[in-house]
């Protein structure tokens, strides 16, 4: 099981055979210009807001995969308004897919398509299918509702951003690793603007005092897991 980092909160999960695209943004994105973005290759692309830091290559990536969208109902509306045929509406909830059950859950966030167009709620998912079970928390701050990811699953691993200002930071991101019981974590949303630059050694520092691994991935990097 590969995850491979494409920056920001933009990365992708190859598992049983299939690969999972999340919150495709990456031709913005200045850190990631050396990622090739038409040579992605997706069979499932799952969104967990409409924030264009989260959705600027989502159609052209969609179009030209013919991967299957996930997420919100608003979202896949709105792809569907540009072409987008292979999609999969959801609200708050599990759903059993060809791959396995996975959770739309809840974020404490927001969530507006880059036309300003309603993008419904902010969430993230959780994965049962596959070969491991992983947590993807979108953006969001720390919250209670976490603490019921045990109760659903027994994570392998969870994917929480550390930037701090849109989101949690490294020290709520620690609390999280604990709400949700997981001591392997990969941060994402940090480095990209100026509001969420983080000090890389003091951030993984937290992480190891409270007994957990943090991996902050390099853009390109994949990581076996
Ligand atoms: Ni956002
Ligand atoms: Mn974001």
């Amino acid at each position: 099981m590969n995850f491979t980092y494409y920056g920001h909160a933009c990365f992708a999960i190859e598992t049983g055979g299939k690969k999972f695209l999340f919150d495709p943004f990456i031709s913005p994105n200045e850190l990631a210009k050396d990622i090739d973005v038409n040579a992605i290759e997706a069979d499932y692309i799952l969104v967990s807001h409409g924030h264009g830091d989260h959705v600027a290559d989502l159609v052209s990536i969609a179009k030209r995969t013919g991967a299957m969208v996930i997420a919100a109902y608003e979202i896949v509306e709105w792809v569907q308004k540009q072409g987008v045929t292979n999609a999969h509406p959801m609200n708050f909830g599990p759903y059993n897919f060809d791959f396995g059950k996975l959770h739309f859950l809840p974020a404490w966030h927001s969530s507006v398509m880059p036309d300003g167009a309603y993008g419904g709620n902010p969430g993230g998912f959780l994965m049962h299918g596959g070969e491991k079970k992983f947590y993807y928390s979108g953006d969001t701050c720390l919250m209670m509702d976490m603490q019921l990811i045990p109760r659903y699953a027994k994570l392998d691993f969870a994917i929480l951003p550390v930037g701090g200002n849109f989101t949690m930071d490294a020290d709520d991101a620690v609390i999280a690793a604990d709400f949700i019981q997981c001591d392997k974590i990969i941060g994402i949303h940090f480095d990209t603007f100026g509001y969420i630059k983080i000090d890389h050694d003091k951030t993984k520092e937290k992480f190891k005092a409270a007994g957990k691994e943090l991996i902050l991935p390099k853009i390109g990097e994949t990581i076996e897991l």
